[in-house]
């Protein structure tokens, strides 16, 4: 339950589920001030009617240390959506108005609204609460912390391809996962929230809905099922082939661009959080939109170009400023599909990776790719040019096991085992091998998708394929280091099973490179 004294602007939130989630050791009641004028609300929803706040979530701005998004959504307009935000010892007081997005699902022809509020000029390195509330509604709770200003120590996880755990009716009265959804999707969840991660890397395919026969109720579940972990920190996801939904927005993404608050990149309106950059610590993530570059035809309608080179060009700028930027050390790229993968009869990895950003990865000295897109673990050495193949094959440097130097080559994880009910750990070649997707032919109408043209390889940049867990995730751990000496990251990739989220470390390394300020 919760309560507004009008007369003491009191909020008197009974239940500390959320505070103590979110590891702030709150007592039974936590007492948080309001700074709202006029009148407030006896917070009521089921006699006022007001929808509830419902999928809560952040994101953080580019800026992680002083940027957070708060959003939710609804499916009918409100009133006075707004944030209501302060820190453990000083309560909720300041009210941050939230901005209202919407996308009308092209299927269902339902509007969803999504309200996002812009929480700015934040301390570095600080927990702060907070209520996400509509007139009527009752406010829903959750708390952030800002990330490190510099070179501290931070913790980030990653994953892709979760789907939901939740079944859906099916139009024979049945019920199913119509969008590839298993327990796992919930149970991976639970999962990092074992580990407490400042924030969460989505590596893109989140919930399938463009599979679904009901895309807003599978948009709605996945947001329903991560709330526990995203309301707490941020979610930060890239877009894959399952966001490009037929008829939402003008390339497929609507729903993605409407649900999440993500960094500006300067792009058009229109391609609005496809792709954006952040700052962590000493890590610049980079998250980039991968279908814009693919040959592979893997969404609602083949859109590959439809940034017309204004994404690479981004990217250019991007990682030329962050490489001449000294107080960031890693560079850290996501994305959905990707350039290795030892998967056989899978998607493979795509050509139009190798092409277009693997020379950019390159010349700038990018430390660590995560991707998904394959739905299982794997792991490759320090890559660096390309072998002397049309499929530009790429070309491991450093095959050092344990510690691996990122200022001689990119490692590339693919961590597509998030939780779908078609995992692919099963599906590897028995010896390292890639099958690269090279081209696409004409439609075939069996599949309604362009018919993919393959070249099989040798794979010699595979160092570690996790052939026995469906369902796993990979946990960072920055080590700043000394001034004049080395940083360091601790990657441990989990296998993730049960309802209660047992992980089992499984793949071991540390990523090491000089400090920029040496
Ligand atoms: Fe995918």
């Amino acid at each position: 339950m919760a309560v507004v004294d009008v007369s003491r602007r009191t909020l008197i939130v009974g239940g500390t589920s959320a505070l103590v989630g979110a590891g702030l050791g709150a007592g039974a009641t936590a007492y948080v001030t309001t700074q709202r004028t006029g009148p407030t609300l006896w917070q009521h929803a089921d006699r006022s009617g007001a929808p509830p706040v419902t999928g809560l979530h952040t994101q953080f701005g580019s800026d992680a240390a002083t940027e957070v998004v708060v959003s939710w959504h609804t499916a009918v307009a409100v009133e006075n959506p707004h944030v209501l935000v302060g820190t453990p010892d000083d309560g909720v007081g300041n009210a941050v108005a939230a901005e209202t997005v919407t996308y009308r699902d092209a299927l269902s022809r339902s509007e969803i609204r999504v309200h996002h509020a812009r929480l700015t000029g934040l301390a570095p390195d600080t927990d702060y609460v907070y209520a996400a509330v509509h007139d009527g509604a009752d406010p829903e709770l959750g708390s952030v912390r800002t990330a490190p200003r510099g070179r501290a120590p931070i913790r980030f996880t990653s994953f892709g391809d979760q789907s939901t755990p939740m079944l859906d009716a099916k139009v024979a009265a049945s019920f199913g996962s119509d969008h590839v959804g298993s327990p796992a999707a919930g149970d991976i969840t639970t999962a990092v929230e074992r580990l407490a991660p400042l924030f969460h890397l989505v590596n893109g395919d989140l919930c399938y809905a463009n599979l679904a026969h009901d895309r807003v109720r599978t948009w709605s579940d996945w947001f329903e099922n991560n709330t526990r972990s995203a309301r707490h920190r941020p979610w930060m996801p890239a877009p894959g082939n399952h966001e490009n939904e037929r008829g939402n927005g003008p390339i497929g993404y609507g729903a993605y661009q409407a649900y999440f608050g993500l960094p500006d990149s300067g792009s058009d309106p229109e391609l609005r959080g496809l792709w954006y950059a952040f700052t962590a610590g000493s890590v610049r993530v980079i998250i980039l939109a991968n279908d814009d570059i693919c040959y592979q035809d893997g969404g609602n309608s083949y859109v590959r170009g439809y940034s017309g080179a204004a994404q690479k060009r981004w990217l250019e700028k991007e990682l030329e400023r962050t490489r001449s930027n000294k107080d960031i050390d890693w560079v850290v790229v996501c994305m959905h599909q990707t350039a290795v993968s030892t998967g056989n009869k899978t998607n493979g990895a795509d050509l139009g990776i190798r092409e277009n950003w693997l020379p950019l990865f390159d010349r700038f000295n990018v430390d660590l790719v995560v991707c998904g897109h394959e739905h299982h673990y794997e792991r490759s050495h320090a890559l660096r040019g390309t072998l002397p193949t049309d499929t530009l094959t790429p070309n491991p440097v450093d095959a050092q096991p344990g510690s691996i130097d990122t200022s001689k080559g990119t490692v590339h994880l693919v961590i597509g085992g998030g939780g779908t009910s078609i995992p692919s750990n099963t599906m590897l070649f028995p010896e390292p091998r890639c099958r690269v997707l090279m081209s696409v032919g004409a439609v075939d109408p069996s599949t309604g998708r362009k018919t993919p043209n393959y070249i099989e390889e040798a794979a010699p940049w595979s160092v570690f394929r996790d052939r026995d867990n469906p369902c796993g995730f990979v946990a960072f751990d920055v080590d700043p280091g000394h001034p004049g000496g080395n940083t360091s990251m601790d990657a441990t990739y989990y296998a993730v099973s049960g309802p209660f989220g047992e992980v089992r470390a499984v793949d071991k390394f540390t990523l090491t490179r000089p400090r920029t300020d040496r």
